[in-house]
């Protein structure tokens, strides 16, 4: 009879640890969609977006002349948003624009970019940290600048 009584209790107890865990996975998953849903696609001038592929080669990305000298604006690499960045006159780098904290997708501000989930920032022209919990730069997509357009190497 004790034995019995006691391994109920303990399956008890594992069930109810079981439960207990889903539920902090759940919730760490809601916390993260939620905050994730919360940013807004923010296209900020631009003009072209991710329009203009060229038969499987490069794809343009933006024309150069939309985007403010020491600046960036918003674009898409087909489903993948990016930041696509003018340092001078005459070049241009691409990164993505998914934070590497958690995810989020940064926003241009100036010359920084901004996570809105946790604070991060980035420069706009290096993508380096320049605050916040991000443990890395953006990631960097090579580009090049041909005919007033940044387009992606091929
Ligand atoms: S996802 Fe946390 S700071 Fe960007």
């Amino acid at each position: 009879m004790n034995c019995d009584h006691g391994a109920a209790r303990s399956i008890d107890r594992r069930t109810a640890l079981a439960g207990a865990v889903a539920l902090a996975g759940a919730a760490g998953l809601a916390a993260c969609s939620s905050s994730s849903t919360s940013t807004s696609p923010a296209t900020s001038g631009g003009g072209s977006g991710s329009s203009g592929s060229s038969g499987g080669g490069a794809v343009s990305l933006a024309k150069l002349d939309a985007i403010p000298v020491g600046k960036c604006v918003s674009a898409h690499l087909g489903e993948q948003p990016v930041i696509v960045s003018r340092p001078s006159a005459t070049t241009a780098v691409c990164f993505s624009a998914i934070c590497t904290h958690m995810g989020c997708t940064v926003a241009p501000a100036g010359t920084e970019l901004h996570c809105p989930c946790h604070g991060s920032v980035y420069s706009a022209t290096t993508g380096k940290v320049l605050g916040g919990p991000a443990p890395r730069p953006l990631p960097r997509i090579p580009v090049d600048v041909s005919n007033g357009e940044v387009v992606t190497k091929a």
